[in-house]
C-alpha cells in the first residue's frame, strides 16, 4: 500500500485582516478574520510517506532553511497525529507567485495538511484540518473552505478554526493589480511579529479590527457590498499603518502600488464602485462585483504594472488524487 496522497488548495485574501499571533506556539491570532478564498491562485500538493528522512520540492527546487524546517515541524504534528514515525516526500506546485503577499502560504499550508493526513489515512473533519493548517500558516486555516471564511480568533486550540460564511448574494470578484511578484523581503510571520512587538499603534488596530470584524459580519448578513467594501479598505489601511510604526518600520508598499490605489479611487468617482486591499506584499487587490470584473481588469491594464488577474470566488481545498 503506498501511503501516497495528492491534494489542491486555492488561496485566500483577507477582507478583515489577521496580523499578529496572541499565542505564536500554537498559531493564535490576535483577531478573528474573514476571507474570500480566490479560484484565480492554487497550490498542489502531492505528500508520500515512508521515507527515511523529510524532504521538499517546491516547483522544482529543494527547499532549505526555515522554508524546509517550516514544512517539516509540520510534519511532525501529522506524524504525532497519526502515531507513525516515518518520513514524507513533498512535492508541491504553486500557481499562486510565492511569498509576494498574495496567500502562498495559505494554499500551500492548507495543500499540505490535506495531503499529509489522506496519504497517512488520518480522517480529519473541516475543522480539524482548518486547525491544523493553522498550525502552518495562520491563514491557511482558511483557505481549507470555499468562498467567505470567517476564522475565529478563539481562546485556545481547539477554538480557533475557521468556516465558510454563506454568501446571500453579494456577487464578488476579485481583481489583483500584480506590483511585483517577487519574493517579500521580510515574511508576513516576522512582520507581525515585530509590528506587535514594537508598533505603539498595534493596540489600537487590534481594538479597532475587532470592531471591523463584528461590522462586517453584519455588513455581509444584510449583503451590503457598499459597506463590505469599505470595512475591508480601510481595515487594510488601518493595517499597514500598524506596521509604520513599528521599530524598524514595515512597509511593503511601491509606487506602482499607490497609484493602483489612486486609480480605485478614482474608479469610485466614475461609478464603478470597487475597494482596495493590501497584505504583506506590494501588490494590490481589488473587490468589486462581478459585473465589473471586466472594467476594473482593463483599467489595471492600462496602468501598465507587471501583470493584472481577475478572480471569481475559489472552492474549498480538495483531495484529488488518494492511492491506496
Ligand atoms: P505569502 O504572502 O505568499 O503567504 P508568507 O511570508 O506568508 O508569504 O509565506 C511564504 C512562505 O510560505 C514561503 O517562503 C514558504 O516558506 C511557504 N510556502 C509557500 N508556498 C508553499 C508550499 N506550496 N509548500 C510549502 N511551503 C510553502
Ligand atoms: C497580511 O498567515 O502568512 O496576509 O501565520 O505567520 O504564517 P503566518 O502568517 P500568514 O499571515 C497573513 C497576513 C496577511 C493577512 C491575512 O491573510 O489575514
Ligand atoms: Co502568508
Amino acid at each position: 500500500m503506498t501511503a501516497r496522497a495528492t491534494a489542491v488548495a486555492h488561496s485566500n485574501i483577507a477582507l478583515i485582516k489577521y496580523w499578529g499571533k496572541r499565542d505564536t506556539a500554537i498559531a493564535l491570532p490576535a483577531t478573528s478574520s474573514l476571507s474570500l478564498t480566490l479560484d484565480a491562485y492554487l497550490t498542489r500538493t502531492t505528500v508520500e510517506w515512508g521515507a527515511e528522512s523529510d524532504s521538499v520540492v517546491l516547483d522544482g527546487s529543494r527547499l532549505n532553511g526555515e522554508a524546509e524546517s517550516r514544512v517539516t515541524r509540520f510534519l511532525d504534528l501529522v506524524r504525532r497525529l497519526g502515531d507513525r514515525s516515518d518520513h514524507a516526500t513533498v512535492v508541491s506546485h504553486n500557481s499562486v507567485p510565492t511569498a509576494a503577499g498574495l496567500a502562498s502560504s495559505a494554499s500551500g499550508f492548507a495543500a499540505l495538511a490535506a495531503a499529509a493526513t489522506a496519504a497517512a489515512r488520518i480522517d480529519l473533519t473541516p475543522r480539524d484540518l482548518s486547525i491544523l493548517a493553522r498550525k502552518g500558516s495562520g491563514s491557511a486555516a482558511r483557505s481549507v473552505f470555499g468562498g467567505l471564511a470567517v476564522w475565529h480568533a478563539g481562546t485556545d486550540d481547539a477554538s480557533s478554526f475557521a468556516e465558510p460564511i454563506v454568501d446571500p448574494g453579494l456577487d464578488l470578484a476579485m481583481v489583483v493589480a500584480v506590483v511585483d511578484a517577487g519574493t517579500k523581503t521580510i515574511s508576513s510571520r516576522a512582520a507581525m511579529q515585530l509590528t506587535a512587538e514594537t508598533s505603539p499603534y498595534y493596540p489600537a488596530w487590534v481594538e479597532s479590527s475587532r470592531t471591523d470584524f463584528t461590522d462586517m459580519l453584519d455588513a455581509v448578513a444584510r449583503a451590503d457590498f457598499t459597506r463590505v467594501g469599505e470595512l475591508t479598505e480601510s481595515n487594510a489601511m488601518r493595517m499597514h499603518a500598524s506596521m509604520l510604526g513599528a521599530t524598524p518600520p514595515v512597509s511593503y508598499w511601491q509606487p506602482d502600488s499607490v497609484r493602483v490605489l489612486q486609480l480605485v479611487r478614482d474608479l469610485r468617482v466614475s461609478g464603478t464602485e470597487c475597494y482596495a486591499t493590501m497584505d504583506a506584499g506590494p501588490n494590490v487587490k481589488i473587490l468589486c462585483r462581478r459585473t465589473h470584473l471586466d472594467t476594473v481588469r482593463d483599467a489595471v491594464a492600462a496602468l501598465d504594472i507587471a501583470g493584472v488577474t481577475t478572480s471569481l470566488p475559489g472552492p474549498g481545498v480538495a483531495v484529488s488524487q488518494a492511492e491506496t
